[in-house]
């Protein structure tokens, strides 16, 4: 009894994988196949025959609706594949819509393929159970589809080292799931939306090297769970929102390589940030005195700016200061002995007005 019953459940459960692949599934795979070229690996003739479920490379279907839920294409990674060809992947071609016909879709990725072209299909936006949509590494251009928003689900996007211009848009601040957004390395531009705020679920941003303007949100700060946030190298202006150094897990905060200005709020630097990068900006003002015990930077860059006056003394109540880079300010006076100046290089404190002391020349 035990046994027939085994037999049947697995019939069961061959009848429903059997019928995995719906044919209007497997036509949307030929058509994006067949928008795109891939020689190195032969990746693509894996797809042939009726069951796109099982052996298509980088395919793999949702087990109760027998659809395509997945897309794993990635032109650099662990697989055997790889490591044995000694190269990196190269594909040719442009992301075909037809890939928005597969409605049961959660995890489209087609990442590091370096030759991709063409936009990101609009109608991407229509695919209500994508969570993942990562293109990182390709040569899209065109824009992030307008409303993006829709996808109440996704909780990755990231589209970095492309070409993708034009402003964020609008409805990207309604991906209530978001939780890794990573736009580095493009050509997009505009202010950053002021109710960045509202991406609740966000743990990192990451939009540097892009040609953002405007001033940051100060909204970013009510988003509770984020640990990194990286803007740097953009065209950011105006200050640095006080609450930045409030915020429960920030731990990295890069802005560096921008046009901020005006003095930077004490409580940076007593806060639960370890990396912090200012570099190349134009803060002015005397570094706070604020300096304490909550105080942990592995990192702390605030050269190429304008500060002026003393090193805070406070400095060394930090628990802990590893790289830590004054250079090229207007920083003036005796630096303090003790801990961490200890182990800090001359490289730390050069080009200021007149700072003196060891490790630079006697005052
Ligand atoms: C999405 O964003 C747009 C523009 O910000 C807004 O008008 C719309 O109501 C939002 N939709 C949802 C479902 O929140
Ligand atoms: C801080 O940013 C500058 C400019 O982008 C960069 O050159 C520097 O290496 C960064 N500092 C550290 C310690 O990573």
């Amino acid at each position: 009894m035990t046994t027939l019953l085994y037999v049947s459940t697995l019939l069961l459960l061959a009848a429903l994988t059997v019928n995995g692949c719906p044919p209007s599934d497997r036509a949307a795979l030929l058509a994006f196949k067949a928008a795109l070229h891939e020689a190195r690996f032969g990746i693509f003739n894996s797809w042939t025959g009726s069951d796109c479920c099982h052996n298509w490379k980088g395919v793999s279907c949702d087990q109760e609706s027998g659809k395509v839920a997945d897309i794993n294409l990635r032109g650099e990674a662990q697989d055997p594949i790889f490591e044995k060809a000694g190269r990196t992947g190269y594909m040719t071609g442009t992301i075909s819509p037809a890939i928005c016909n597969l409605k049961r879709l959660s995890s489209f990725t087609l990442a590091d393929w370096k030759g991709i072209t063409g936009q990101i299909p609009a109608c991407i936006s229509s695919l209500p159970f994508l969570r993942i949509l990562d293109l990182v590494g390709n040569k899209l251009s065109g824009q992030i589809p307008a409303d993006i928003g829709r996808l109440h689900r996704l909780t990755v996007l990231n589209i970095a080292d492309n070409l993708v211009s034009g402003r964020i848009p609008r409805t990207l601040t309604n991906l209530s799931s978001l939780m890794h957004l990573d736009l580095r390395n493009n050509r997009l531009s505009g202010d950053l939306p002021p109710d960045f705020g509202r991406l609740r679920m966000l743990s990192r941003a990451l939009l540097s090297r892009n040609y953002f303007s405007g001033s940051i949100p100060s909204s970013i700060s009510k988003i509770y769970r984020l640990a990194d946030l990286d803007l740097s190298v953009n065209s950011l202006s105006g200050s640095i929102p006080e609450s930045l150094g409030r915020m429960a897990v920030l731990a990295t905060l890069n802005l560096d390589v921008n046009k901020l200005s005006g003095n930077i709020p004490a409580s940076l630097f007593n806060s639960g940030i370890s990396n912090l990068n200012l570099s190349r900006n134009s803060f002015e003002g005397n570094l706070p005195d604020v300096f304490g015990p909550r105080s942990y930077f592995t990192m702390l860059d605030l050269s190429y700016n304008n500060f002026r006056g003393p090193i805070p003394k406070s400095l060394s109540e930090a628990s802990y200061i590893g790289h830590l880079d004054l250079s090229h300010n207007h920083l003036c006076g005796r630096i303090p002995a003790g801990s961490p100046f200890d182990h800090l290089e001359a490289s730390s404190f050069v080009y200021n007005d007149c700072l003196c002391g060891k490790p630079l020349k006697a005052c």
